[in-house]
């Protein structure tokens, strides 16, 4: 198995002290490692998640485990716009500026359902939910430039499980189309590398970086809606590892490496990209950054119309 790209040491030891970030899904996987190592490094960071208890407990956690920064744990539950609104003016109470705002939460491959406004569980959580929260963040963004957004898309986005990543404009929810679990996690995918892309055309030279990436085939709970998570953790987990899947310390360092890398800001609306599965089999040993075997993700047309799609459905 190849071995997965790490962040250069001296990344990891960069003092962030009155630096602050914004992780949503921060008491998990992939954002709850971003979470601890931001604090490790002196960083203030805003734990975002739908279950503050269990925030909590990740929070005293990574304290332990040596966070010098601040850990502020605050409820965001990205299926609901009221609940995005309330924690986005929750946050912005208390700081006006920010260095970083990681997008990191997601839900895959969820049996068929709808948020709390009606959009389709996948598209409404991993991108509208991150699409307003964003924007009601970039004015703060823009006040601590140099600033970042990075968006965990996934390999997904290009295939997943045999779906071609693409955004239905006339019907992204499924409500005239049959459901499937890959094609919308797929799609919302897609839809926050998409995002990210437009994001860098709108906000050029405001100082702020906005790109996506893939973190990896990692051990996370992400797989908890088709799959019980100790069958991964224990049964499987030696095989699934010889296959490629990593840890969650290795699949933050693509997220880590576009939070604080000197050389991103070069590649603005890019796509970074750990260990994955493509299409084309010379992108699966990954990139920083990497260009996408999917035509999709290259299309700024399709890039323009999500964005003023996702204003329409979110109201702003
Ligand atoms: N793991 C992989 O192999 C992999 C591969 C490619 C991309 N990714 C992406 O990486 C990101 C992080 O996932 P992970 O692998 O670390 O999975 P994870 O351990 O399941 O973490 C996902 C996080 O998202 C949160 N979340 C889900 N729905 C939410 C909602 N409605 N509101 C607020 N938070 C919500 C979860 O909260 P709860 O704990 O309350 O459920 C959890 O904190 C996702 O965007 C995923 O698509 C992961």
């Amino acid at each position: 198995m190849p071995k997965p790209l790490l962040c250069p040491p001296d990344l990891l030891a960069l003092d962030l002290s009155g630096k602050t970030f914004v992780v949503t899904g921060g008491n998990s996987g992939i954002g709850a490692v971003t979470v601890g190592q931001l604090a490790k490094q002196g960083a203030t960071v805003v734990l975002a998640c739908r279950r503050p208890a269990e925030g909590e407990r990740v929070r005293a956690e990574l304290v332990a485990a040596g966070a010098r920064g601040t850990i502020e744990v605050r409820a965001l539950d990205l299926a609901s716009l009221a609940s995005v609104r309330a924690f986005a003016k929750d946050v912005l109470a208390s700081h006006a500026s920010l260095q970083g705002l990681v997008n990191n939460a997601g839900v895959m491959n969820t049996p068929a359902g709808k948020t709390a406004d009606g959009f389709e569980t996948q598209f409404g959580t991993n991108h509208l939910g991150h699409f307003l929260l964003t924007e009601l963040l970039l004015g703060a963004l823009e006040q601590g430039a140099p600033s970042r957004i990075v968006n965990l898309s996934s390999c997904y986005h290009d295939v997943a499980q045999g779906r071609e990543g693409r955004i239905d404009f006339d019907d992204p929810s499924f409500e005239r189309r049959a459901y499937d679990g890959w094609a919308a996690y797929a799609q919302s995918k897609l839809a926050n590398l998409l995002h990210a892309r437009q994001l860098a055309k709108r906000l050029a030279g405001k100082g702020i970086t906005p790109v996506s990436v893939h973190p990896g085939w990692v051990r996370t709970n992400l797989v908890k809606s088709f799959m019980p998570v100790w069958a991964q953790n224990w049964v499987l987990r030696p095989f699934l590892r010889l296959s490629g899947m990593i840890e969650p310390w290795e699949g933050a360092q693509t997220t880590l490496y576009a939070l604080l890398s000197p050389e991103v800001p070069a590649h603005a609306g890019a796509y970074f990209s750990q260990l994955g599965m493509y299409r084309d089999k010379a992108a699966n040993g990954g990139g920083w950054p990497l260009r996408s075997p999917n035509p999709n993700a290259h299309d700024d047309d399709a890039a323009e119309r999500l964005e003023a799609l996702s204003r329409a459905l979110v109201g702003v």
